[in-house]
């Protein structure tokens, strides 16, 4: 069987929902359908679909319980965990394109474990949020590295299963350097346990790593052993006018060289800075205008204000558009124009959202490339960049094209590759991108990924659709064929 095809096993759903409720109880299984519609939008609300119903399992034994019922009535699985992805892997497929799959939401998964000062380590319910992860890691005296906007609804799971970036990935890496181990169940509903924090195991495959990035679709993941690292105490943030995007890049390379104490380089344009204020009703940082702006943190020891100030002094940035903070409330004051770019976007309507990497020698072309491409091809369309030039990722942000029209997500994607870069740096493919995936991943790739997919989860139980095409075909697979 192709793999992701649902089994030929005619779903019961009365039966089904029986055999449900038998697990989790009556009153976890959710079938209003008004109820059940306020878990099958997504965030951007571009993606949507029908499911059967919403099922919120409390243990590891009852989402294993739960897997069980859905393989034998021949049923599929959506998880779902604070439904904040972007890319459309946390609701079910659109209507019409299948069976209706069970929805299974981690949000009763939120237990969060005594931290560990010993080892620096903590285990957590799949469905934590990163903001209840953070607070027991400060009320510990340290730190969760892992930090995004999201963090009030994010879960823990959902960031393993996208293996999410964040603002602090130039220091500390992306969600996957953070996890130890984890407890995963399995589609024929058996439960891998690694949450004992043994940070060396070479005893073979690492099955916890290879659920970061899955998706959701090789196993769902119920706890996970996190590392935690020292609190660094003082912060200093500064904004800063620059130029353009070359300016900025050349600007994160200086303070990535320079300063030690570095945790953060964002990057943002006057349209988004124009648009962040006009949506949350703030005032510009400063009165001067620039192309381009980078969001810069330090955190570490006193000197963090010092160490900045080494790097602007010898830099070309000017004082008119500088602002810099040196205390909490400032610092949140500038990040709020970072941070606030997604909520502001989302404001003008149902966004393209495409998020990538470049080479970081090759991204202020692509800025440029981006929007002549986008305004030959679309005209009209509104196009916010901002991201995390650290890392070379810019989030390209597309209002105007209608939603179900992806053409411009394609010629987006299309001129990454040629730039030599990836199609998602950090939010995943998900159902957006997965017609596009062999720019990314070569045939060889492709056919390994499907082999795993095929050995843990051979009747398509788990996430059909996302990440890789679900029966049938699409542009992946073709491509993937013509190169062989
Ligand atoms: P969901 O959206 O519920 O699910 C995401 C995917 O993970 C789906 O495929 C789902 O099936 C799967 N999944 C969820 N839980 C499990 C589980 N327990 N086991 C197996 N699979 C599971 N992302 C970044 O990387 N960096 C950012 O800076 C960032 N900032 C954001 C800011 C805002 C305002 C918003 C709305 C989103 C942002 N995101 C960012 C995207 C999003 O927050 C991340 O992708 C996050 O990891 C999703 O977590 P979630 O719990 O909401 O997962
Ligand atoms: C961000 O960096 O703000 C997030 O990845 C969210 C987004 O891309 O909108
Ligand atoms: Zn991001």
């Amino acid at each position: 069987m192709t793999p992701n095809a649902p089994s030929a096993d005619p779903v019961s759903p009365a039966g089904l929902l029986a055999d449900l409720a038998s697990v989790v109880g009556p009153g976890q299984v959710l079938t209003d359908p008004e109820v059940v519609r306020s878990f099958t939008s997504d965030w951007t609300g571009r993606f949507t679909g029908p499911a059967v119903a919403v099922v919120r399992p409390g243990t590891t034994e009852e989402v294993a319980g739960v897997v069980r019922a859905c393989a034998a009535a021949g049923a599929t699985i959506v998880v779902q965990g604070g439904n904040t992805g972007l890319v459309g892997g946390s609701v079910p497929p659109p209507a019409g394109t299948g069976a209706e799959p069970v929805l299974l939401s981690t949000v009763r998964l939120a237990g969060v474990g005594p931290v560990d000062t010993a080892a620096a380590q903590v285990t957590v319910g799949a469905g934590a949020t990163l903001a209840a992860v953070q607070e027991a890691a400060r009320t510990a005296g340290l730190e969760f590295p892992v930090d995004l906007a999201a963090r009030a609804s994010a879960t823990v799971g959902g960031m393993v299963a996208t293996n999410a970036g964040g603002l602090h990935v130039l220091r500390y890496g992306t969600m996957r350097r953070q996890v130890i181990g984890a407890e995963v169940v399995l589609a024929d509903g058996s439960v891998l346990s690694r949450l004992t924090g043994l940070v060396k195991d070479n005893t073979g495959y690492d099955l916890s790593q290879l659920m970061v990035g899955s998706e959701g679709t090789l196993g769902i993941v119920t706890a996970v052993r996190l590392r935690l690292v020292p609190r660094r105490p003082e912060r200093a943030v500064a904004l800063l006018g620059v130029p353009g995007t070359a300016a900025a890049v050349a600007l994160a390379a200086e303070l990535r060289r320079r300063a030690e104490a570095l945790t953060a380089v964002e990057i943002f344009y006057q349209e988004g800075l124009d648009l962040v204020c006009a949506h949350a009703g703030l005032e510009p940082p400063f009165d001067a205008r620039r192309p381009t702006y980078l969001l810069v943190e330090l955190t570490g020891g006193p000197d963090v204000l010092d160490q900045l100030a080494a790097v602007l002094d010898d830099s070309p940035v000017d004082d008119a558009a500088t602002a810099v903070a040196g205390d909490d409330a400032g610092a949140e004051r500038l990040w709020a124009y970072r941070e606030r770019h997604t909520e502001a976007v989302s404001g003008l309507g149902v966004p393209h959202k495409l998020d990538v990497t470049l080479p970081l020698g090759a991204l202020a072309a692509f800025e440029g490339e981006v929007r002549q491409v986008v305004a030959n091809g679309w005209p009209g369309t509104t196009v916010v960049l901002f991201g995390h030039v650290g890392d070379g990722n810019l989030h390209v942000n597309l209002v105007g094209p209608p939603p179900d029209d992806d053409g411009v997500d394609g010629a987006v994607l299309e001129l990454v590759a040629r730039h030599g870069g990836s199609i998602s740096a950090e939010h995943g493919i998900g159902r957006a991108k997965v017609r596009w995936l062999h720019l990314s991943r070569s045939p060889a790739e492709l056919g390994a990924m499907r082999a795993v997919k095929q050995a843990l989860d051979p009747r398509g139980t788990l996430n059909p659709g996302v990440l890789l095409a679900g029966p049938g075909r699409d542009a992946s697979d073709d491509e993937t064929e013509r190169q062989r």
